[in-house]
């Protein structure tokens, strides 16, 4: 079958938007797979910590990303055989990957990847360029963000309920940085596309941010069919 006609929902945004929680929601939802690309940047990151690799030796990195042995069973992912589920969440490994990522090369060693996950019956997944760069073609593309501020609150509640220590003054100025490198890199900068739908969530709830996005959906779906 051709893969490009299998739908998937693209969701980009900011380091701690939410756009992971809405989207396994909906992936869940709509009985479709669900890809968070950023954990795959988070992976290489993880292997580079382990191997003490040089964070500036782009080939290196590239090389990580390229051999990286991961799978993803049962909501954990795995890295080697080990459960690293958690170990790639800490603020260490966002910013190394956020690092990685301005690199082509990882990038590059990094889109077959992604778009083997396009399966049937569906794919919603989230990230930086998933509507701009490794699905172009996606039903429906989705900028998903919210104030920096709001998204501190988010990652420190998320932190502590995980049993990590987070302080929120630090927690607001990385996530000021880490927006500031993905949004200036020249490679699949983190920006709305002409054809992604804004969806602001400062202000909205978990359900009332998903049921926006299955509405969307369902309008797409209900045009499509007309
Ligand atoms: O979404 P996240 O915070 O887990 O992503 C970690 C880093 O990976 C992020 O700072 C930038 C990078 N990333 C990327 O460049 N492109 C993606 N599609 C996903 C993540």
């Amino acid at each position: 079958m051709n893969t490009n006609k299998i739908p998937v929902i693209a969701i980009d945004g900011p380091s701690a938007s939410g756009k992971g929680t809405i989207a396994q929601l909906v992936a869940r939802k709509l009985g479709f797979h669900y890809l968070d690309s950023g954990a795959l940047y988070r992976l290489v990151a993880l292997k580079a910590i382990q191997l003490n690799a040089d964070m500036q030796n782009s080939g290196q990195l590239a090389e990580i990303a390229r051999n990286l042995n991961v799978y993803f069973k049962d909501e954990q992912i795995y890295l080697d055989g080990k459960i690293v589920t958690d170990d790639i969440r800490t603020e260490q490994c966002g910013i190394a990957a956020s690092q990685l990522a301005a690199y082509p090369q990882v990038r590059a060693a990094l889109t077959e990847r992604q778009r083997a996950f396009r399966q049937l019956p569906g794919l919603v997944t989230d990230g930086r360029d998933m509507g701009s760069v490794i699905f172009p073609d996606a039903i429906l593309k989705i900028y998903l963000t919210a104030s920096a501020g709001e998204r501190a609150q988010r990652r420190h509640k998320q932190l502590i309920e995980k049993g990590m220590s987070a302080n929120i003054t630090d927690l607001l100025q990385d996530i000021q940085k880490r927006d500031e490198r993905d949004s200036n890199r020249s490679i699949a900068p983190l920006q709305q596309g002409a054809d992604a739908k804004l969806l602001d969530t400062t202000s909205l709830t978990i359900s009332q941010a998903q049921d926006t996005v299955l509405s969307w959906y369902n309008d797409i779906l209900a045009k499509t069919r007309v």
